[in-house]
């Protein structure tokens, strides 16, 4: 479509677009399983203005906007105290989980070169759960990265992990929680692990690292996952996931100031001085720091604890409603958050989650084991009846050879 010669008045466009919505996904519903995390509709006002205050500010030029540096620092400095860290524990505001183990990894290369001058193709262990994102990271940056099969109960199996390293390992990777079976990977053995062997260590704490302390404040068993345990040199947290912000926005903290500086990128012979920065990203949207700022003050801790309760609650209501109605049910592991994996005995997954799709829901497979993952979010509470009435028609027409059709398992 080009654009056209004379411009057009913003209501008529405005319901063109509304119009173009009609048969995207309907998350105010909860048919989702990824992609939104949605709080409620007053929350959803705060970040709109928020983000629109500082819609034109760009955080690459962070020194001429001292709001936005201050925004910055205040958010870092929040996560970093969620997350077992102090006022001391520096941080990056990056774009998302992507892009903050990108420079995770990135910082993790670099750190290992500095010691290791004659290192020539580094290499991460992780398990088989761990995020695409790192082997993104790794390809963009020239390491390998060693995949191991998890252990019986879907986590990192540290004594595999430890027969994986060796002479080229550089880090360890592991997730808190895994996106496909919600499960927590044992961070403390593997932070220990890291430790003893002078290895980086990692944590993929993109989906749980800002609720998951609230979860656990609200009496759950959530076991330490961040720099709680001695050991762990890096931790992503998504803002614009568990954090309920606008993105694009996650953070990304690091152990010490000088684990933070391995991150950096400098250049300076072209024309224009010193290029050096810590992000991926160049200009970067002054509106999701501005955001994320927003959410904090606008929740507070009171606010996370309410939508800690309320996705623990759905995610309750979800696993109870598939228990009644599905016959042969099966949680996949023991994943202590809001997402986890569910499977019916006997019957193909895949067939299922295109059933339940033609319904309208996003029924994310995961294919190892087979199932069908959920992340249960406050909006998923009102509709978990609903969720679980699909999946048992869905599992009974897959069961009866009514059902056609399987979904690929794919993630985007
Ligand atoms: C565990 C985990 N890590 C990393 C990512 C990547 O995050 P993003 O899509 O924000 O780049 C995701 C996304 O779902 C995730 O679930």
């Amino acid at each position: 479509m080009p654009i056209p010669e004379r411009g057009r008045p913003w209501p008529e466009i405005a319901a063109e677009m509304e119009a173009a919505r009609a048969r995207d996904l309907d998350w105010r519903r909860g048919r989702h399983g990824a992609y939104v995390w949605y709080a409620s509709d007053e929350l959803e006002h705060v970040l709109r203005d928020a983000f629109g205050m500082f819609l034109v500010e760009n955080g690459l030029g962070i020194r001429v906007f001292p709001s936005l540096a201050r925004m910055e620092a205040d958010v870092l400095e929040s996560v970093a105290a969620l997350l077992g860290g102090g006022p001391e524990t520096p941080g990056i505001f990056t774009s998302g989980g992507t892009e903050s183990i990108f420079l995770a990894v990135y910082a993790m290369r670099e750190w290992a070169r500095a010691s290791r001058p004659g290192l020539e193709r580094p290499a991460v262990v992780a398990p088989h759960s761990a995020h695409p994102a790192l082997n993104k990271a790794a390809h963009y940056l020239g390491l390998d990265v060693r995949r191991v099969p998890v252990g019986p109960d879907y986590r990192a199996d540290p004594a595999a992990i430890a027969a994986a390293v060796d002479a080229r390992t550089v880090g360890l990777y592991a997730s808190a929680p895994a996106y496909s079976l919600g499960v927590i990977d044992p961070i403390a053995d593997l932070a220990r692990l890291a430790a003893d062997r002078g290895l980086w260590l990692h944590v993929d704490a993109c989906v749980g690292g800002i609720l998951g302390p609230f979860v656990r404040d609200l009496g759950y068993p959530v076991p330490p996952f961040a720099f709680e345990c001695e050991g762990v040199t890096s931790v992503s947290a998504d803002l614009h996931k568990s954090g309920f912000a606008a993105k694009p926005a996650s953070a990304l903290l690091f152990r010490s100031e000088a684990h933070r500086e391995f991150a950096r990128y400098t250049f300076d012979d072209w024309p224009s001085g010193t290029y050096s920065g810590l992000t991926f990203t160049g200009t970067r949207p002054g509106g999701a720091i501005a955001a994320a700022w927003a959410a904090f003050q606008f929740l507070g801790r009171e606010g996370y604890r309410g939508l800690a309760a309320a996705s623990m609650r759905a995610r309750a209501a979800i696993e109870a409603g598939l228990r009644e109605r599905i016959p042969g049910l099966r949680i996949h592991g023991e994943p202590p958050l809001y997402a986890f994996a569910w499977a019916a005995e006997g019957v193909s997954m895949g067939r299922v989650a295109a059933a339940m799709a033609r319904e309208g829901w996003v029924a994310g497979r995961t294919t190892a084991p087979d199932g069908i993952h959920v992340m249960a979010t406050p909006v998923h509470e009102r509709y978990a009846a609903d969720y679980a009435g699909a999946a048992a028609r869905a599992v009974e027409a897959a069961r009866s050879g009514d059902s056609t059709g399987t979904a690929r398992a794919a993630y985007n």
